[in-house]
């Protein structure tokens, strides 16, 4: 249960308490302090320590996740083994978002909810803010999740038979897709030069796309975290536009950026003819810890690509709940400061990592520009099931296979840095 009281400082307080009525959490604004228990050791928290509060928000609280259906979580429920799969992190979200979610809740009735001018302008704010490139409202078009975006923007492009250029190492569904709406993937080559995981453009120049239209791209890259640079989205767009391509580009990692001197630019961005022949697939729900609301939006300037688009979605798409239109619309009107925060953090915990993984023999991760996604080679150990080795060493990785490279494994290191230590703990435990 949550009480709110305000104090003599006109600052808000929130008290989580328990069944027993104890304070368990108490929220002052962005200020964060608990007693919360650690779900991996068990051992029970103290008030944070004022020294790891990063800019006002608190990353280092676990946050208990068992009981609350957390796929992340329950994929290894009663075992001893710290999930660090799938792609959300372990944080709360920012206490705007949270503030937001609960003024929602509290009007207490959640009927079909629509959008209109007004929410469309915030996406197109953003990216005026963020990117400095200007979007119209009516170009948005909003869809509860990424991967069902993929696969309306291949059903609506694609004629029969045609075929779907995809990155060959890349996030699952630009893999599967295709085939869900009877088309064929072809894979594009990639290269891992400078530890970059990018497709390969030299090859990519030299490569006939004669029998597609859409291609799939995904920037930043999922797995690698590569940010792929303006003259490398130069490149991809003269391609598609030889070769009369449409791109379909998965921006969902855009807001996570690990390097000062780094900045994703959205591929929309690069010419007229990217403007005019993309579908660009962005949402909060990566960087701001929202997946589960189910919220994404599609920018589509093109008016025939978008009414082909959303006559794909007839039928099959619902609308996006209540919540995850305050969450999402929260996020990208005030959630920039927690979001520095928040880069910040992983930040700190990439740099870890790096350091920690690279000097254990047999395993290099490679540096990342983006997502909290670490990508790790494996293949010096020789092992025959990566993925259950580090399970039975009380880790939780995903397979590198899923992402069609079977030498590496991936870590989710979006997750408290004392989470991330224990992690490193027992990896170092099982191999050195
Ligand atoms: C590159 C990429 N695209 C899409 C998704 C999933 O998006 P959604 O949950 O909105 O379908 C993920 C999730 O990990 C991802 O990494």
């Amino acid at each position: 249960m949550v009480y709110a009281a305000l104090s003599k400082s006109s600052k808000l307080s929130y008290f989580l308490v328990d069944k027993g009525d104890n304070i368990v959490q108490t929220y002052t604004d962005n200020m964060t302090s608990n007693i919360a228990s650690d779900p991996v050791s068990g051992n029970t928290q103290k008030d944070t320590d004022p020294m790891s509060v990063n800019n006002n928000y608190d990353f280092d609280t676990i946050v208990d996740r068992h009981n609350t259906h957390s796929s992340k979580w329950d994929k290894y429920k009663h075992q001893d083994i710290i999930p660090l799969w799938v792609a959300d992190t372990d944080f709360k979200v920012a206490p705007v978002v949270q503030r937001a979610i609960e003024e929602r809740a509290r009007h207490g009735v959640f009927g079909y909810t629509s959008t209109d001018k007004e929410r469309d302008q915030v996406v197109a704010n953003y990216y005026q803010k963020k990117y400095g490139l200007h979007v119209e409202a009516d170009w948005i078009v909003w869809v509860p999740g990424i991967v069902a975006s993929l696969t309306l923007a291949i059903g609506s492009l694609s004629k029969q038979h045609q075929q779907v250029l995809t990155p060959d190492i890349v996030y699952p569904y630009l893999h599967t897709t295709p085939a869900a709406v009877g088309k064929q993937a072809n894979h594009l080559a990639m290269t891992y030069a400078e530890d970059r995981v990018r497709i390969d453009l030299d090859a990519l120049e030299k490569r006939n796309a004669k029998d597609a239209r859409v291609m799939l791209f995904c920037n930043p890259q999922n797995p690698g975290g590569a940010i792929y640079t303006d003259k490398e989205l130069s490149r991809i767009d003269s391609y598609c536009e030889v070769n009369d391509l449409i791109l379909v580009s998965d921006e969902i990692h855009a807001d996570i950026i690990l390097d000062d001197n780094k900045q994703h630019l959205p591929y929309f961005g690069t010419s007229d003819y990217a403007l005019n022949n993309s579908i660009t697939l962005g949402a909060a729900s990566k960087a701001f810890n929202v997946a589960g609301l189910a919220c994404s939006w599609a920018i589509i300037a093109n008016d025939d690509i978008r009414q082909a688009f959303k006559h794909e979605m007839h039928g099959i798409i619902s609308e996006i709940n209540p919540f995850g239109y305050v969450a999402t619309l929260t996020a990208l009107r005030e959630g920039d400061e927690w979001l520095c925060a928040m880069n910040q953090y992983l930040r700190t915990n990439r740099d870890y990592l790096l350091e920690q993984i690279n000097a254990i023999e047999g395993l290099r991760m490679l540096p990342l520009e983006s997502t909290f996604l670490a990508w790790i080679d494996v293949s010096a150990l020789n092992l025959k099931d990566p993925c259950g080795f580090f399970e039975a060493a009380g880790v939780g990785l995903s397979p590198g296979s899923n992402f069609n490279d079977n030498n590496f494994l991936r870590l989710n290191f979006g997750c408290a840095k004392s989470v991330l230590e224990e992690a490193v703990s027992r990896i170092k435990k099982a191999l050195v």
